[in-house]
């Protein structure tokens, strides 16, 4: 296999430059400013070419729950979206909290054959919470990290052993925030849009406190941790100078994070329903402040697909989550490059780069002698999201309507091109 992109836009670590990149047996054999080939060529005139995405917070829920997704329907869908590599959360059913399961998603991925599947393992049995999974067998097995997402560890001794374990293997914990009695069954932010709609709220503290605690014990333990979807302005803080005075905390958000305000739920509208909620202006605000400084990492989807019937039902019954896969480029480009002046190095950082680092996964930039993993875009089209033409089995988008621009033109894997834009 050889082939030369030719006239791309590439996005490098530190600016954007018009180049060729030869591909040769899935790697990227050369980058220059004109290769001639008298092979094959894929043209990328007007089009940019970026490291392959990478998003490591997402729900491919199989195996057990395969009317909302499944590996292959999830891989699709990433594909579409850009993404060349995603790390799919265990809360599936059973939970993967052993290496069997961890080495089945591994293997159906594989058959799968599109992007490369990551499998996080569970920080504790069934994501319960009482006792520690088999966090070495599942790093044996695969495993890139651990995590109870969709939950967290509410004992904090617990969630001190999984740390000191897991740092054994190498392997991070990713903490879900949220303090579940604090939480108490809130659907939505707890603020003027939980009052005007009378639906429960959860209180920005509910989290904070819960960020706070995983910063305590990384910074007494000496262990990295890292937080996941951040939604609160005080969260961004917290993390904020905890960075600052050394401690090992990476973060992460996602797009409606960034690109909402809970204003959308006096709609009632069950997909703008995720946990944690959708929060205020200067939340949304204080994210995009975080991901411009650093203190934010990297974005992630938190791609939650559900089925129709666990969304038409009124606010308070419905799942929590966002099918988001398909849209975190687009949005991400429009709101932060387009509207919030990023440049595009930042955007691949946030969107490739920073969580190959945070994982230690192969790839993350354009280089030479790197695995092909390329997304290539076109930064001017434009288009209307519309959920239903998702090829993820979830269509439970908020952001049905919203015209955006940045359209994936190819998702190429080692080389192969894995989605080509019709
Ligand atoms: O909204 C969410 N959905 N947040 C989570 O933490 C879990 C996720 C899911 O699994 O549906
Ligand atoms: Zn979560």
């Amino acid at each position: 296999m050889k082939y030369v992109i030719k006239n791309g836009s590439v996005v490098f670590k530190d600016g954007v430059k018009k180049c060729d990149i030869l591909v040769e047996d899935g790697r990227i054999a050369r980058i220059a400013e004109d290769i001639q080939s008298d092979g094959d060529v894929l043209n990328a005139e007007g089009l940019h070419v970026f490291p392959g995405l990478i998003d490591m917070h997402v729900h491919l829920r199989e195996p057990g729950f395969e009317g909302k997704e499944d590996i292959e329907s999830g891989s699709k869908a990433a594909v579409a979206g850009g993404f060349t590599q995603v790390c799919c959360m265990p809360n599936t059913n059973p939970v993967n909290d052993n290496a069997v399961v961890t080495t089945y998603i591994k293997y159906r991925a594989e058959q799968v054959g599109l992007c490369k599947v990551h499998p996080i393992g569970s920080i504790t049995k069934g994501e319960k919470g009482e006792e520690l999974a088999e966090i070495g067998k599942m790093a044996a097995a695969g495993a890139v990290a651990i995590s109870d997402d969709g939950r967290s560890v509410m004992d904090s001794k617990i969630m001190r052993l999984a740390m000191e374990y897991a740092s054994g293997f190498n392997l991070r914990c990713l903490a879900h925030c949220e303090d579940e009695n604090l939480a108490d069954g809130g659907v939505v932010n707890e603020g003027l849009n939980s009052t005007i709609t009378g639906l429960k709220g959860s209180i920005r503290a509910a989290e904070d406190i819960m960020i706070a605690r995983e910063i305590a014990l990384s910074e007494s333990l000496g262990i990295p941790v890292h937080i996941c979807h951040v939604s609160t302005y005080s969260g961004v803080e917290l993390i904020r100078s905890a960075k600052a005075r050394g401690v090992k905390v990476t973060a992460e958000s996602c797009p409606h994070y960034f690109c909402l305000t809970d204003d959308v739920v006096t709609s009632f509208d069950t997909y703008t329903k995720v946990n944690p909620p959708i929060r205020e202006e200067r939340d949304r605000l204080a994210v995009i402040e975080g991901l411009k400084d650093g203190t934010l990492d990297c974005i992630v989807t938190d791609h939650a697909p559900h089925s129709k019937k666990d969304k038409q039902v009124e606010y308070s019954l419905a799942a929590f989550g966002i099918s988001g896969i398909e849209t975190s480029f687009a949005l991400s480009y429009t709101k932060l490059v387009k509207e919030c002046g990023f440049t595009l190095s930042q955007l691949a950082r946030l969107m490739s780069a920073a969580p190959a680092a945070i994982l230690g996964l192969d790839g993350g930039t354009v280089e030479e002698g790197g695995a092909a993993d390329i997304t290539i875009a076109d930064l001017a089209a434009k288009y209307v999201i519309d959920g239903e033409k998702f090829i993820s089995k979830g269509k439970n988008t908020p952001f049905n309507g919203r015209e955006v621009y940045g359209k994936i033109a190819y998702t190429i894997v080692d080389g192969e091109i894995k989605y080509a834009a019709r």
